[in-house]
């Protein structure tokens, strides 16, 4: 049986995810007994090329064609930013549909908004590709890592400003050259000061800490330095002192108090993190019952991100097969505190 999905955004997400679930169509099926179909996708310029050559999928400006068409039982999003995006996925929940979105700004800003909608009209969201691109870490942290105490999270978790810092690291390229080869490559937000300012790092340390730590962490509570004062000099000088220099994404749990921060880092260069390079990203996290654990992956691009994406999309056909909902509510504990300075 087919199941009409509707897409919001065929920009670099988009456009993997149109491939992918064509790419993956018939082992989806296999796997769930539901064959996803991309029916209709909205965009905002009808008229712009397309990274992927459109087939079945119907191109639409209006967000009505989707949420006002009973056929499509999942929404996908990956138009970015807060608005449209919000309004259309209340919009999409409130009609019953369920919702996958890439989109960390949004539940960075308004997740427990977004998260309560969803329980209440009885459907599911999965946000597995707002973090890290093709790294599983969400669904580890929500699901398999719950007996734990996590303590800390640790990583490069935003590609743009690793592969700036890679590039200038390996090649002593500048700053404004390296920038422009990611944004070429798909990795920047449509807005790059939002990567290179540190904020894309923090509103995706906003999302891991809440749920790793079981606490409401707003963006507001993380201090937030990005790399744009870092020159080819600063790099060289760490790389004569054996370091690297990181954007890193750090979080703490002291005994419920919590400190959160993102900001360039020395890092020895026989240290784990030193190895990451490009548009990947690693996350360090430890559990009093796991241990260390570290997860490694593509942390930004189309294919990369598409996998997050589409893996949900399999995740809400099983569902919809076994006619249930399986998005836990976050676990919450009102005892947090998150200090404003660190510690
Ligand atoms: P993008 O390339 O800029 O694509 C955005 C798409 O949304 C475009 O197709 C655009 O339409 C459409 N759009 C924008 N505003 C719209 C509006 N008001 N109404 C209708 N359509 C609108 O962005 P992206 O890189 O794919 O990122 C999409 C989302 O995924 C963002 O939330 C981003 O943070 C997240 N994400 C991105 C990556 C990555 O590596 N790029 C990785 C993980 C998560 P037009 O094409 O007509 O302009
Ligand atoms: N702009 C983001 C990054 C995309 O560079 O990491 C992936 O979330």
């Amino acid at each position: 049986m087919d199941v009409c999905l509707g897409l919001l955004g065929c920009g670099t997400v988009g456009s993997g995810v149109i491939e992918l679930t064509r790419r993956r169509r018939e082992k989806i099926f296999e796997l769930t007994g539901l064959r996803p179909k991309i029916t209709k996708v909205l965009v905002r310029n009808l008229q712009k090329p397309r990274q992927v050559a459109l087939a079945d999928e119907r191109l639409t400006a209006d967000p009505e064609d989707i949420l006002g068409d009973a056929d499509i039982r999942v929404v996908i999003e990956t138009i970015g930013g807060i608005e449209p995006a919000r309004t259309l996925i209340l919009r999409a929940l409130a009609a019953g549909k369920h919702v996958v979105t890439a989109n960390k700004d949004l539940i960075a800003a308004h997740g427990p908004e977004i998260l309560e909608a969803a329980e209440r009209h009885g459907v599911d969201v999965w946000y597995e590709a707002a973090v890290g691109g093709a790294i599983p870490l969400i669904r580890p942290l929500k699901e398999c890592l719950t007996a734990n105490e996590i303590t800390d999270i640790k990583g490069i978790i935003n590609g743009t400003t690793n592969y700036i810092l890679s590039k200038m690291t390996a090649t002593g390229a500048g700053f404004a050259e390296a920038l422009a080869e990611a944004q070429a490559l798909g990795y920047a937000e449509a807005d790059p000061s939002s990567d290179v300012d540190g904020l894309d790092a923090a509103r995706k340390l906003a999302i891991l800490a809440s749920i790793a730590f079981h606490a409401k962490v707003r963006l507001e509570d993380i201090r937030v330095t990005g790399i744009r004062h870092i020159t080819a000099a600063d790099v060289a000088y760490a790389d004569e002192l054996g370091m690297v220099i990181k954007l890193l994404a750090v979080g703490a749990d002291r005994d419920g108090l919590l400190s959160l921060r993102v900001g360039p880092a020395l890092v020895p260069k026989d240290h784990p993190l030193a190895h990451v390079n490009g548009s990947y990203n690693a996350l360090l996290m430890r559990g009093d019952a796991a241990g260390d654990l570290m997860f490694f992956g593509r942390g930004a691009g189309s294919m990369p991100t598409a996998s997050a994406v589409v893996g949900d999309v399999i995740e809400v056909l099983r569902n919809l097969k076994l006619g249930v909902t399986g998005q836990a509510a976050l676990l919450c504990r009102p005892d947090k505190r998150v200090l404003p300075d660190g510690f």
